[in-house]
């Protein structure tokens, strides 16, 4: 688990918010479920023999309940869809989440034990075209965000009558190769051999090389799905690579399933940024309507990794350096109605010299001083000093907080990246 210190911290936000953009502008709308469920809604949603029911959730007993943290956000935003009757309300629901999710894996880099999802989910829409608008939003989402080298793959899982066929014909030709598969993959061929396929392991990838793939499976419905999932992504010049043997951790999608990588070499091979795919029958599964679904998740970490986005590292714009107690007072006010203006502003009220309160403005990444002291207030005037056009100018107040706000305003910089207001009165 990590902490997120300050010096990181405009990374995520810059990408969190290019991200509730990306969602606002394709109709999705928030939703926050808790970072806690029962435990059964993870066994029953995600499967009981995946890896991450068998091996990572964090689960514990409280009196009589049996809870987890949540190791992903769609169980739970299904729960939610299920429990307050939304789809007697809307027949279409676009859903996007964030926020902490938690697994017990062996820690690495990207791969950590409360790690972070950007997710969203599509309730109500059957056919492949928001399959395709999804993926296609996605690849936008991650050029905005500058994430190089972003490859999509897809595949077709067919429906659970496909997955049953599959599974027989899988295990009909593994199980003559049991002894040279691993230990993980030969108990898999009893629980869930399609997980077989995704192994890194290289006797195991010898074994599944000539298997029989997915695609001889699918029915003419699951076809004709996965073909306008392709011709509508060719539509949108969105490219990407099917891949037969693509299959996920998580039990419950049917038909549509993707993952996206980027380049690769500050991630570690096999390192997936998003993963998702359709999932039909998970509501009726659960209980629930029966309601097709669609939906992501990318991890927000590997995001931060994988980004060459910058941000800037300036804190404040302006910088307020009162020289003795008594211009203190006046060094609030002043920065207080550059505020005012949004300027991100910060006073020194240590009481400290000139230099050592220059060396903080530096730090901070202020173009601006202001610097007070007695006799500018004996005479209502200010120092103003601009450290990135190396000038310093003495002025009468006024004059000096105009001059601060049209030099910030010219080189746009305020809070959010916003440029400041203009300043309309001076007080
Ligand atoms: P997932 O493939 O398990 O899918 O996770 C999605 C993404 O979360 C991964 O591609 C990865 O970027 C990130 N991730 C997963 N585990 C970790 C970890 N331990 N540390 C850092 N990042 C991690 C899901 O969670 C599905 N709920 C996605 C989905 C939504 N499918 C349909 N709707």
């Amino acid at each position: 688990m990590n902490d997120v210190l300050p010096d990181e911290i405009g990374r995520w936000q810059r990408l969190e918010k290019a991200y509730a953009r990306a969602m606002s502008l394709h109709g999705f709308r928030e939703v926050r479920t808790p970072y806690v469920e029962p435990t059964g809604l993870f066994k029953r949603a995600i499967g009981e023999t995946t890896d991450v029911v068998e091996k990572e959730m964090y689960s514990f007993r409280h009196h009589d309940d049996e809870l987890t943290l949540r190791p992903e956000g769609t169980a739970g935003a299904a729960r939610a869809y299920i429990e307050h009757g939304v789809q007697a309300k809307e027949t279409v629901s676009r859903w996007w989440y964030q926020g902490p999710m938690f697994r017990a894996e062996r820690p690495q880099r990207g791969r950590y034990r409360q790690f972070s999802q950007l997710g969203a989910e599509i309730f109500g829409e059957p056919g492949p075209g928001c399959d395709a608008e999804m993926i296609g939003m996605l690849v936008g989402f991650l050029g905005e965000v500058r994430v190089p080298g972003v490859e999509v793959f897809v595949n077709s899982l067919g429906g659970p009558k496909t997955r049953e066929l599959y599974r027989d014909a899988l295990k009909q030709h593994l199980t003559p190769r049991v002894g040279m598969l691993s230990e993980d993959s030969r108990r898999r061929l009893e629980t869930n051999p399609l997980r077989i396929l995704d192994s890194k392991n290289p006797a195991d990838q010898e074994q599944v090389k000539d298997a029989p793939t997915l695609h001889e499976f699918l029915s003419d419905e699951d076809r004709a799905h996965f073909d306008g999932l392709r011709r509508h992504l060719d539509a949108l010049g969105t490219p990407y690579t099917v891949d037969p043997k693509l299959v996920r951790g998580l039990d419950y999608y049917t038909r549509t399933l993707f993952e996206i990588k980027g380049a690769h070499e500050k991630l570690g091979a096999g390192s997936t940024l998003v993963g998702g795919g359709r999932y039909d029958f998970l509501l009726a599964d659960l209980g629930g309507p029966q309601v097709p679904a669609v939906g992501f998740a990318a991890g927000l970490e590997r995001l931060l990794i994988a980004s060459e986005l910058e941000v800037p590292a300036a804190v404040v714009d302006a910088f307020v350096a009162p020289l003795g107690e008594a211009a203190i007072g006046a060094a609030l006010v002043v920065a207080r109605d550059l505020r005012r203006h949004g300027i991100r502003c910060e006073v020194d009220t240590r009481g400290t010299s000139l230099k050592s309160q220059l060396r903080r403005a530096n730090t901070l990444g202020s173009r601006m001083v202001l610097i007070l002291g007695d006799a500018e207030l004996a005479e209502d005037v200010i120092q103003v000093k601009d450290l990135e056009a190396h000038t310093q100018e003495r002025m009468p107040r006024a004059q000096a907080l105009r001059v601060v706000v049209d030099r910030l305003i010219a080189a746009s910089r305020g809070v959010d990246s916003r440029p400041p207001e203009p300043l309309k009165e001076t007080s």
